[in-house]
């Protein structure tokens, strides 16, 4: 989604804004500009397309100048084009301005600015803040800004520059993420502290409805009514080695092979070695409390709601609670229905999607209890829910979830083990996994490590123009991510379904063009995925089978296989999502896609 870069110090801004707008374009954008205070104008630059194809056209002579802001933008308001493109500006071109997020209220704040004769020439929501900063400011930049905040709703981060004070940058926030940072000389503010992590030495992350001025002598923070606030600034501690890809052409690859010490050290930190007790210290909820649970409603979007599929199954398998999946677009807080003894579990990566986190409030205010499976600590979720339990997972760049994913169905299954725990059932099933949580993260290494089976199933299916997954199972979940990944970043389309639902629809699809990868399993389940694939080749429909590695029967009925390790079947998921990940990279790889930013995609879905 969009991101905000804004720099003022002795240097030049450009290069810096430039830099943000690269270390923010993992979220994902369509367009991108800056603007930049140069001999008492602002000078703005601006477009759709990628940061590397605009930034070397822009004429850096006029760029040259010491404050600035950046922008990359997800469109929301109007279709990506240079006009609609952030930042904005009012008709003088007094102000300009860069927004995250939706102004809720612009049509009647757009009306009422055309009636007093301002002309729009864009379709975005932003245009509107530009205008009213530039009728509000009256030499007081928090004033301004305290209007703003008054006579605006909605989500929003916005960053202000006027031209009357160059060196002064204005930042607001209600909803949209944004933190403010400095070091001698210089300050910074950004919609993720990585974009300014290379030149702040400490930042301050700004709260809801917070006005920061940001100058060279550093940042200072008022509230809502205006009054200075005293905020402690932490230093910036961000990992630079993990805003390089390495030796890896793509995030996504680096993310993939991330995943075995990932594991590891999610195993590592959850599971007391002495106890055998599962840690999730920071759930804010008792034992009593989690005995208590009647109830189970497992909550994310998109990759993150196949996860909670699989959270579902193991809530009810492992601690004997009815639980559900129900995506985050869709959860109607039933007030009737909730209240303490419901259990909301909110999952996500970027802890900032807008239908989680409104999920979250519903079920907040309907009684219920709420605890976050989150990535990313700092987050609009992570400060909604009752609970946390830290996914752990690193920084994830690419668009496409990967380790994000194994560390979510991980993480469930920890926290369902957790909750059979305080209900006095847990105890033989951890112990149980335990010999295997450990081995885990070999297993996962050695699925890696079959890339080479991939490939030539990669060289096989990449001209598929459809695609059918199936698993039966935990594995169903896998069979939808497979697919999703498959669909998101090469463009095939392609859908899972559990696996005894073919017969009863999707088999009319099954040809020879459109390969069916199924995931074969263990036990029962594998008897009667077996029977699936032989369906399948009775129709002459070519079957990719994601089977153990000695699995002789496999080898029998499918056309091509992609040998994974075999273990316990709870775990057996994060190992089998593997080839489906390295599949759908290689595929897209060989169709020439953007891998980690796929088209219309964005990595934080901040609007409903
Ligand atoms: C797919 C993918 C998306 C996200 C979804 C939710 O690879 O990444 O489907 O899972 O947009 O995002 P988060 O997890 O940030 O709530």
């Amino acid at each position: 989604m969009c991101g905000i870069i804004g720099y003022v110090g002795a240097g030049e801004a450009l290069p810096i804004l430039v830099e943000g707008i690269r270390l923010l374009s993992y979220r994902g954008y369509d367009s991108a500009g800056v603007a930049v205070a140069h001999d008492g104008r602002l000078v703005v630059e601006k477009d759709k397309g990628r940061i590397e194809d605009l930034a070397p056209s822009w004429d850096r002579q006029k760029l040259s100048g010491s404050s600035g802001i950046g922008h990359t933008r997800w469109a929301t308001h109007g279709r990506p084009s240079r006009v609609n493109a952030h930042p904005q500006q009012d008709a003088a071109g007094d102000v300009v301005v860069v927004h995250n997020g939706v102004l809720e209220n612009d049509i009647a704040l757009r009306e009422e600015l055309e009636a007093a004769g301002v002309k729009f020439v864009s379709e975005t929501d932003t245009e509107v803040f530009a205008h009213l900063y530039a009728r509000l400011f009256r030499g007081d930049p928090v004033a301004a800004a305290r209007e703003i905040l008054a006579r605006c709703h909605g989500r929003f981060s916005l960053v202000f520059l006027h031209r009357a004070q160059p060196g002064t940058l204005v930042a607001v926030r209600r909803g949209s993420p944004l933190v403010a940072g400095y070091a001698s000389g210089v300050g910074l503010v950004a919609s993720d502290v990585r974009a300014i992590a290379g030149h702040a030495d400490r930042a301050v992350e700004i709260e809801e409805d917070e006005i920061v001025i940001v100058t060279r002598d550093g940042v200072a923070v008022h509230g809502a009514d205006g009054a200075r606030k005293d905020r402690a600034a932490h230093a910036v501690t961000y990992d630079d080695s993990s805003l390089g890809k390495g030796a890896f052409p793509h995030w996504m690859l680096k993310e993939i092979h991330e995943q075995p010490d990932r594991l590891a050290d999610l195993v590592a930190a959850r599971i007391d070695p002495v106890h055998g007790r599962i840690r999730l210290d920071e759930l804010g909820l008792t034992d009593a409390d989690l005995a208590g649970i009647e109830r189970v409603d497992l909550v994310g979007c998109g990759t993150a709601s196949y996860a909670c599929m699989y959270g579902a199954r193991a809530f009810e398998a492992l601690a004997g609670v009815p639980a559900r999946m129900v995506p985050g677009s869709e959860f109607e807080a039933r007030a009737e229905l909730l209240g303490p003894r419901r259990l909301v579990v909110a999952v996500s990566q970027s802890g900032e999607t807008a239908d989680t986190h409104a999920a979250v409030e519903a079920a907040k205010a309907a009684g219920a209890r709420t605890v976050g499976v989150l990535n990313v600590r700092a987050s609009r979720i992570a400060r909604s829910v009752g609970g946390f339990v830290d996914i752990h997972a690193g920084p994830e760049i690419c668009v496409a979830s990967t380790k994000v994913y194994t560390g979510m169905l991980l993480s469930l299954l920890l926290l369902a083990l957790r909750v059979a725990q305080a209900r006095g059932r847990g105890g033989a099933a951890l112990a149980a996994l335990r010999p295997a949580l450990d081995a885990l993260p070999d297993a996962v290494r050695r699925a890696i490590a079959g890339h080479d089976h991939v490939r030539e199933v990669a060289r096989e299916v990449h001209r598929a123009q459809n695609m059918l997954y199936i698993g039966r199972g935990p594995d169903h979940a896998t069979a939808v991510e497979g697919a999703m990944k498959m669909k998101e970043i090469s463009y095939i389309h392609a859908e899972g379904y559990a696996a005894g639902e073919l017969k009863h629809g999707p088999i009319a699809l099954v040809s020879w063009d459109v390969p069916t990868v199924a995931l074969l399993g263990q036990g029962d389940a594998r008897t009667k995925m077996l029977a699936n694939v032989r369906e399948v080749r009775a129709r002459d429909g070519l079957v990719i089978a994601v089977a153990g590695e000695d699995d002789a029967d496999a080898r029998k009925v499918a056309d091509m296989i992609l040998p994974v390790p075999t273990v316990d079947p709870w775990l057996a998921p994060l190992v089998h999502t593997i080839p489906l990940q390295l599949l759908a990279y290689d595929v897209a790889r060989r169709r020439g896609c953007d891998i980690d930013q796929p088209r219309n995609l964005a990595k934080s879905v901040t609007v409903q």
